[in-house]
């Protein structure tokens, strides 16, 4: 992928994207320093490649720029309940269900960061219930339960947790548990897809929506196996928004052999999970403020140049970039490609 030029000359700058390497990119860089447009032109060449963009948006900015380049043939996929049931259960391991009892139960804590361990625990036990109460034990695989089954066993609770249930309503009301299967997985088709996640103005919808559109992703990756190329490409524009998705670190460390690519971009390098930036080793750092930038700095340069990479990053003119891959001896500097400019 084309990023730019080196800055100064007219070398190009590319970002090479393989199943054979680190195939996950994050972008960082305050509002205006040209990280969607950057993201755009990923996306024209990632198809061009034959690697499909499936794009979380936050803003309406990357879906018309989306527009402009596909029109039609761009899948939009806005909330209309989810299409798809969570509790399916993809790996023959004997403890395969488990393990998406606690996947299911850290969605819940990136959509209610308020939540404590005692609410997440009921959370935990109710999901872990359904699936028991559908003949799933140890080794023994059962039916797949309803979504909405945990929720209809935590009502019915003796004593049930009022501020669990006030949240878990308001979810419910959006019709999130309700019983819908047969959207097709993003992972089979070849259509560039936009998710706009800020189709609902709820909040907390929008993160349960992000939250369990990632988590199907990454089941429909189990279930369609390994390949051998990269495939399609899960890019997050705004992902600061995005920052408490455990499972996008989780996805970024073992998505590659199943053929996906992650690209990051965000206002806020410092919000991420540090096991993001052990995941990914490429980045490209526009101007971003100090803490960033060291952050940015402690990644690429030389350890004797700490200082001058973190203020060269901090003064960054528009446009501009370090790009920086893992195994580089230093980071590149690149002025950004705009092809609506060039
Ligand atoms: N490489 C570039 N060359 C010229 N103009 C650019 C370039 N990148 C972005 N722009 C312009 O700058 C503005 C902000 O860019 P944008 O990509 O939206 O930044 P960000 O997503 O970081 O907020 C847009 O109007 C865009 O057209
Ligand atoms: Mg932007």
């Amino acid at each position: 992928m084309l990023l730019g030029q080196r800055d100064g000359s007219d070398e190009p700058v590319r970002w090479p994207v393989s199943i054979q390497g680190n195939p996950h990119l994050l972008i960082v860089g305050l509002p205006g320093m040209g990280k969607t447009t950057c993201l755009i032109q990923l996306c024209r060449q990632l198809m061009e490649s034959g690697i499909v963009p499936i794009v979380f948006s936050y803003h309406e900015d990357i879906d018309e720029k989306l527009g402009a380049l596909w029109g039609n043939a761009l899948h939009r996929v806005s909330y209309a309940g989810l299409g798809f049931n969570p509790l399916q259960v993809v790996s023959d391991a004997p403890l395969a269900y488990m393990d998406n009892v606690t996947l299911l139960r850290d969605n819940f804590a990136a959509i209610f960061p308020d939540l404590g361990d005692v609410q997440l625990g009921r959370v935990r036990e109710a999901i872990k219930q359904s699936y028991a109460d559908r003949g799933w034990a140890l080794g023994k695989r059962g039916e797949i339960p309803a979504f909405g089954a945990f929720y209809e066993l935590l009502k019915a609770d003796a004593k049930p947790d009022k501020g669990l249930m006030t949240r878990l309503a308001e979810l419910a009301d959006y019709g999130l548990f309700e019983a819908t299967a047969g959207a097709p997985s993003l992972l089979d088709s070849s259509t560039p897809a936009l998710v706009q996640i800020h189709s609902s103005q709820n909040e907390v919808l929008q993160r349960a929506f992000s939250t369990f559109v990632l988590h199907n992703l990454y089941q429909s990756m189990f279930r369609r196996g390994t390949q051998n190329r990269i495939t399609h490409a899960v890019i997050f524009d705004e992902a600061h928004r995005a920052a408490r998705l455990k499972l996008i670190p989780t996805m970024a460390k073992e998505c590659r052999k199943y053929g996906l690519s992650f690209v990051v971009a965000s206002q806020e390098a410092k919000d991420f999970d540090p096991s993001l930036f052990t995941a990914i080793a490429n980045y490209l750092a526009l101007r971003v403020s100090e803490p960033d930038a060291k952050l940015m700095a402690k990644i690429f340069a030389p350890s004797d140049k700490l200082t001058l990479y973190t203020d060269r990053i901090k003064q960054m003119a528009k446009f501009k970039a370090w790009f920086y891959s893992e195994g580089m001896r230093a980071p590149t500097p690149v002025a950004l490609g705009n092809t609506q400019h060039d």
